[in-house]
């Protein structure tokens, strides 16, 4: 492995998923020589706390995104769908958290310690995937390899920190306010999310009956687990009233056989799970265990008595933290262990 160093330009650095970012950089020691935050003009001048010292936000502009060799970017699909592929032309790699660049062909999307060999192909950008699907493929990944798996239900129960800070504030004031006999109009989400549970994740668009969160979540899996229409995915996703750490009910129909104490087998040990099931005990994946940790948490694996090759489990993860920031970290250092930090040959969009 290179002893590099590299200026890590973090874009989206005041938001929810860019100051776990700054978090998980230095609690991981990764080989940054300098850290360099960018946010919208707003913030400009404003800073940002880098392992326990202050350092000056930049806005982003033709002169600021030169000479940095490695990008995390998570300030929304358009200013990533402009400054991404701007950032490649000078000479970055950026690891994108944003859904713009996901599914284009010439993207690799990857989720570290399942595809990690995808990261190999990347032409400058490598996305990092939704946090509802990130979390769940951790999971279904040694089940896919030992029993293959044809379909995959999954309904989600997901916290507000996934829509950003803005969202973490409207519950906090929205659940006191409803305490003190209020109602006040929503803002961020569709209806009240305090004391409540809103099945829209996101929005609904051209007609479709399910939301653009949801179909993330069936095209995403597809494409990281390496499957095609083979693999059926489907999936409500709803919006609960938690801060962090989304939780999922997920059906899994294998090919082959699989009794749930093979499945407790597969997956106990496994790098980034946690198998948390003793329900009989109470003890079972809960969101407010699972914030603040890197690992997926699984319980509940039983099996379903509809289907004999179908389990039930319930996986639980931080959304900010593996279902974001870590991994974009976790694939900033596999860039640098395979040495793939480095201008790409034929960058995204060249012909
Ligand atoms: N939250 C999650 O769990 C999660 C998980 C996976 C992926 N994502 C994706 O990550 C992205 C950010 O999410 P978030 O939850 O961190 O949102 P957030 O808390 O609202 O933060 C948004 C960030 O983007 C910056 N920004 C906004 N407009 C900008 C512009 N024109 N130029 C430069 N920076 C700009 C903001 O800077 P200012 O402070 O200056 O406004 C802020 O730093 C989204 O695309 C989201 O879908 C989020």
């Amino acid at each position: 492995m290179s002893d590099r160093r590299y200026r890590v330009g973090i874009v989206g650095a005041t938001g929810a998923v860019g100051s776990t970012i700054l978090e998980v950089l230095a609690e991981r020691d990764f080989p940054a020589s300098e850290v360099v935050p960018f946010a919208s003009e707003r913030s400009a001048g404003k800073q940002v706390e880098f392992a326990g010292r202050g350092i000056e936000i930049l806005p982003l502009s033709a002169d600021t995104i030169q000479d940095v060799d490695l990008v995390l970017s998570s300030a929304g699909g358009s200013v990533s769908a402009e400054w991404a592929p701007r950032f490649a032309d000078a000479g970055a790699v950026v690891v994108d958290n944003t859904s713009y660049w996901r599914m284009h062909d010439d993207v690799p999307l990857v989720v570290a310690g399942v595809n990690d060999d995808a990261a190999e192909e990347h032409r400058g950008i490598v996305a990092n995937p939704n946090c509802t699907t990130m979390q769940m493929v951790v999971a279904l990944k040694p089940i896919w390899d030992a029993a293959r798996i044809e379909r995959v239900v999954v309904s989600t129960y997901q916290s507000v920190s996934g829509t950003g800070r803005r969202a973490i504030e409207e519950l906090r004031a929205q659940s006191r306010a409803v305490l003190e006999g209020e109602h006040p109009d929503p803002e961020v989400f569709p209806h009240q999310v305090a004391f409540n549970v809103i099945p829209q994740v996101e929005t609904f668009s051209d007609g479709d009956d399910y939301t653009t969160e949801e179909r993330k979540v069936m095209n995403e899996t597809r494409k990281i687990l390496g499957a095609g229409d083979e693999l059926g995915v489907s999936s409500t996703c709803v919006r609960v009233p938690v801060v962090t750490g989304h939780s999922e009910s997920v059906n899994v129909q294998t090919r082959d056989p699989l009794a749930p104490e093979e499945c407790r087998e597969l997956l106990a040990g496994r790098p980034g799970i946690v198998v948390v099931d003793a329900p009989q005990e109470g003890i079972y994946p809960l969101a407010i265990d699972a914030a603040g940790r890197d690992e997926v948490l699984v319980g509940r694996i039983r099996r379903d008595p509809s289907h004999e090759r179908c389990l039930n489990l319930w996986v639980v993860g931080d959304n900010l933290r593996k279902g974001a920031a870590t991994n974009a970290v976790q694939i900033a250092e596999l860039l640098h262990e395979r040495g793939l930090v480095r201008a790409a040959p034929q960058p995204v969009g060249a012909a």
